[in-house]
């Protein structure tokens, strides 16, 4: 072989080595498959096919994510797990635990994810030290999401109170409209509730409560009370709430069929999708009798272990997760705010600045907490007991005094 061939040979192969591993996929499983998730979701793989990184889909839909981490857990066992997992806080905790995740601590400590990444996070994010998971975002779920017309045609006002938030909801209810939109998803009702308690019982009661899992909390009057507000709600419910998806309740909001949806802010990646604005088509406040706190989940990515050592494309997947640039833009359409402490709000519409203002006045003030039905209260097993007896109490299985012993009994059970 002359020189020149052998040279023009080397380059070609060094050049489809370079490709094939910048080129390498990645395989993500999330629950992100919604109208505004998928637009949230392809601000991600746009960053990452700008890198060269392609990306394979592996969605499997349901909130807070039970569904899949249990599509996840099949994965695992047979030897198959996928690159990247969405998950939540204990999840992330309990894999971290079986050795099963990748270390991040070279990109983390690259691009100095320990001083802009709050410690409630870290918490989960990391594990004995070292960093398993990178946070995209913080959600919250205390949050309402009002049709402005409905409530201008009927001179409603912000509800500041739970007296108020019943005045509301009985005034939409005798001008023929649903008061509240709601998916009937054992998730989505526990998802409420956990505001329902917080606003009942104040922020002592909740973390007595459905943090320290102090069961005469559990089995108090003011639990029984939570679940009498519950029922108050279930009352204003369409009677087609049965299996609806939250993003089809969240739409009754947008057409105007229904007048509040009580959600965490993802609900506001439906409303930027469907080209609605704050404050014009649409309000955002706290659950009543929660203004001060921030009831937190937030959405991170884990990488599976593929053999010792973290491959270049999960490095490249968290880098970008991380980045501030790309935090800023994703959480402007997925309707939560950054996960870092060091992103503007500048480019955030109302809902994202008031977010993000609250996020860090709860930190300060002793006010952030995990929310339970959101996998940052308790380990899975505990957050699926309390699924199963809101569900069933929502469904009309119990009155409130029963659902209150049986919630200190599942958990107790599933401790
Ligand atoms: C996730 C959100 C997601 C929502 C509904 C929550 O558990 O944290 O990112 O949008 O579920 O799918």
């Amino acid at each position: 072989m002359t020189l020149m061939k052998h040279l023009k040979l080397s380059a070609a192969v060094l050049a489809l080595s370079a490709t094939t591993a910048v080129a390498a996929d990645v395989e993500v499983l999330h629950w992100w498959t919604s109208g505004g998730e998928a637009a949230a979701l392809n601000v991600l793989k746009g960053d990452l096919e700008a890198q060269g990184i392609g990306w394979m889909d592996m969605p499997v839909a349901g909130g807070g994510g039970e569904a899949a981490m249990t599509v996840l857990r099949a994965r695992v066992t047979s030897g198959n797990a996928p690159t990247a997992v969405q998950m939540l806080g204990f999840d992330i905790t309990d894999w971290a635990k079986e050795g099963a995740l990748a270390n991040l601590n070279d990109a983390a400590a690259e691009n100095g994810w320990d001083a802009v990444v709050p410690e409630a996070l870290q918490k989960f994010a990391k594990y004995e030290g070292s960093w398993v998971a990178a946070p995209v975002n913080v959600h919250s779920v205390n949050w309402v999401w009002a049709n402005k017309k409905l409530f201008d045609d009927n001179n409603l006002t912000v509800p500041t109170t739970w007296e108020e938030f019943e005045a509301v909801m009985a005034t939409l209810k005798e001008a023929g409209v649903t008061p509240i939109a709601q998916g009937g998803q054992p998730w989505q009702e526990a998802t409420l509730f956990d505001s329902v308690v917080m606003s009942t019982g104040g922020p002592e009661f909740y973390q007595k409560a459905l943090i320290d899992l102090d069961p005469e909390a559990l089995g108090s009057d003011t639990m029984k009370q939570a679940f009498d507000r519950l029922g108050a709600i279930r009352a204003n419910v369409d009677d087609n709430f049965s299996g609806r998806d939250w993003n089809l309740a969240t739409a009754m909001v947008i057409n105007g069929e229904a007048g509040m949806q009580i959600m965490g802010d993802w609900a506001k990646g439906e409303f930027v999708a469907a080209g609605k604005v704050p404050d014009e088509d649409f309000l955002c406040f706290r659950f009543p009798g929660t203004q001060d706190q921030v009831m937190f989940n937030a959405d991170q990515f884990a990488m599976f272990d593929q053999g010792g050592v973290v491959s270049e494309e999960q490095a490249a997947l968290a880098t970008a997760i991380m980045s501030p640039t790309f935090q800023s833009a994703f959480n402007v359409v997925k309707g939560s705010v950054p996960a870092r402490t060091d992103v503007p709000d500048t480019d955030f519409d109302a809902c994202g600045k008031k977010g993000i203002a609250d996020l860090a006045a709860a930190s300060s003030s002793g006010n952030l907490f995990g929310s339970l039905a959101q996998g940052y209260g308790a380990p899975a097993s505990i957050k699926n007991a309390y699924y199963d007896v809101v569900t069933a109490f929502f469904n009309g299985s119990f009155d409130s005094q029963t659902a209150a012993e049986e919630l200190v009994t599942a958990i107790e059970i599933a401790q």
